[in-house]
Order: C-alpha cells, then sequence, then structure tokens
C-alpha cells in the first residue's frame, strides 16, 4: 500500500509512525486512518520491532477527523460504510504503544492518542473533544476512553463542554503519563520506548492484556487472567533467562521467545 499521510521509520526496534498530513493539522481522513492502523498491525506482526510510537508534528498531533469529508454524511452512508470500525482494530494491538502529542490532540487525534497505551505531552499541547460544537460527539471511543480514564463526571463536563485540556490537566487526571517542554516530546518518547523494547516482550504482552482486562472484568475474573498469563509466562525462554541472570548477578538478554 502506498503510504499518503504518514511517514514510517524504525529505531532501535522501535516503528514509529508519523501523521503527515501538516496544512489539514493532521486531521484524520479515512484513507489515513486505514494507513495508521495496517502499519500499526504491521508493526505487530514484525518481530524486529518491540514498541510502536506514534507522532505528528510541532503544531498538531491530529485536529481530528477531517470534518470536509464527513460533512455530508447521512445516517445511511455512515451506516454502510462503518468508519469507525476499523479504528477496533487499534485496541488489538498487542505490543507497547506511545504518543507523542504536540500541539493539538482533539476529537479523532485525541480518540487516536488514547488508543495508545502511554502518551507522552507537550507542556502545550492542547487536548479536547470539540465534536459538541459541531453538533455531533465523539465516535471512536473518545465517551469510553475518557470516562475511564477521568471518571464520568469529569469526563461529561469536558466532553459537554467541547473545551480544550492542557497537558497538566490531562496528567493531573490520569489521561497522559508524562508533561515535558515541547521540544522534548520525541525525544522522551523514545527515551520510554527503548527502555520498553529491553523488556521481555512476552511479559509486556501478558501485562497489558491484564491490565486492560482489569477495566473490564470483576476482580476474582481479572486475577483469574493474570494468574493464567502467570503461568503462561513460564512458557517463554525470556522467563528462564530473566530468573537465570537474575542467579547468576547478570542483566538478562530477552528475545521474545
Ligand atoms: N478537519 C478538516 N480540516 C481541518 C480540521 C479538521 N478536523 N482541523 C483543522 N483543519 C484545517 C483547517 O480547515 C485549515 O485548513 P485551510 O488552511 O485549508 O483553511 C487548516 O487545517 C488549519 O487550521 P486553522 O486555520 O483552523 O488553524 P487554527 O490554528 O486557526 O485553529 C484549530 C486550529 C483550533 C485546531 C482549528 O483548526 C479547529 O478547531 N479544528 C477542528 C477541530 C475539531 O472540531 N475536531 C473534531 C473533529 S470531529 C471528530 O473528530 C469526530 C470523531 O470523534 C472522530
Amino acid at each position: 500500500m502506498s503510504k499518503t499521510f504518514i511517514h514510517v521509520l524504525v529505531e532501535n526496534e522501535v516503528g514509529i509512525i508519523q501523521l503527515n498530513r501538516p496544512k489539514a493539522l493532521n486531521a484524520l481522513n479515512r484513507k489515513m486512518v486505514d494507513e495508521i492502523v495496517e502499519q500499526m498491525e504491521a508493526f505487530d506482526a514484525d518481530n524486529s520491532i518491540r514498541v510502536i510510537v506514534l507522532k505528528g508534528n510541532e503544531r498538531a498531533f491530529a485536529a481530528g477527523a477531517d470534518i470536509e469529508e464527513m460533512m455530508e454524511e447521512t445516517p445511511l452512508t455512515l451506516e454502510v460504510l462503518d468508519p469507525f470500525a476499523v479504528w477496533d482494530r487499534l485496541s488489538l494491538i498487542k505490543k507497547p504503544t506511545i504518543a507523542a502529542v504536540n500541539g493539538f490532540a482533539l476529537g479523532g487525534g485525541f480518540e487516536l492518542a488514547l488508543h495508545c497505551d502511554l502518551i507522552i505531552a507537550a507542556r502545550d499541547a492542547k487536548f479536547g473533544f470539540p465534536e459538541v460544537k459541531l453538533g455531533v460527539l465523539p465516535g471512536a471511543g473518545g465517551t469510553q476512553f475518557l470516562t475511564k480514564a477521568m471518571g464520568r463526571r469529569k469526563a461529561l463536563e469536558w466532553i459537554w463542554l467541547g473545551e480544550s485540556m492542557t497537558a497538566q490537566e490531562a496528567e493531573k487526571y490520569g489521561v497522559v503519563n508524562r508533561v515535558v517542554e515541547a521540544e522534548l516530546v520525541e525525544e522522551e518518547a523514545m527515551r520510554l520506548a527503548t527502555r520498553l523494547a529491553k523488556q521481555a516482550p512476552i511479559s509486556l504482552r501478558l501485562i497489558k492484556e491484564s491490565v486492560y482486562k482489569a477495566e473490564d472484568l470483576p476482580i476474582v475474573d481479572g486475577k483469574m487472567l493474570e494468574r493464567k498469563n502467570f503461568y503462561l509466562a513460564f512458557a517463554s525462554e525470556d522467563q528462564t533467562e530473566g530468573m537465570r541472570a537474575f542467579k547468576e548477578k547478570r542483566p538478562p538478554t530477552f528475545k521474545g521467545e
């Protein structure tokens, strides 16, 4: 597939996707979302990649779904096309994903960041769901992700008012992991990605599944899943290597096997 709206790079086992529609502040049209999803899946299936980083540019991570593309839709065209269904595939990515956010992360852009496991934000980044001002609402998971992150009352306030939240506010409510100076966002995301790339990949994968299930499952069922994943980890060579390295007082080398 030729990539029209993204750049793809690989650095030290980190797969990097840069959104590349700068004139429209990386507004997400359908082709762009397809490209992002397909590249995320390609990295997920690639054994030489351990972590995936998604970034925009200085001005915008992404300023939302492409309003121009959307404005002539009808309920029936939307029902038939089901443009948000493809986003569900982002929730199936097994490797750690990090969003490096500079500038605007609005509407679908915020939802894209929220589909990532971790978010590094520039001090002057702006997060928000302005859909209410367009007479609609978030459609790619925003109401769900934000409610899980900050609780019902705060989520309602933000999404009802459609105001942007600062990176500091987003951090305060647990919506982003770290806030750094704008020029350090990518460096910080890569630093974190490189650290994660050294961890045991199968552990990371089983931890990701267990933590996400904690949001949905009753604790008894979540503990059961965690326990099974713990037992499953003992099928990996990395478990043998990790414990042997501890005994031999040396750093482990994990292969993801
Ligand atoms: N869709 C299409 N084009 C967009 C866009 C979007 N979401 N956001 C910005 N653009 C375009 C602008 O139309 C403009 O294009 P032209 O130069 O051709 O006029 C260009 O990007 C630059 O934008 P501005 O001139 O508006 O830049 P600004 O600095 O004055 O304002 C902004 C920046 C506050 C982000 C403003 O662009 C804005 O409000 N954008 C729309 C944000 C929005 O409503 N997002 C939600 C979309 S709906 C959605 O995402 C649904 C969902 O849940 C999936």
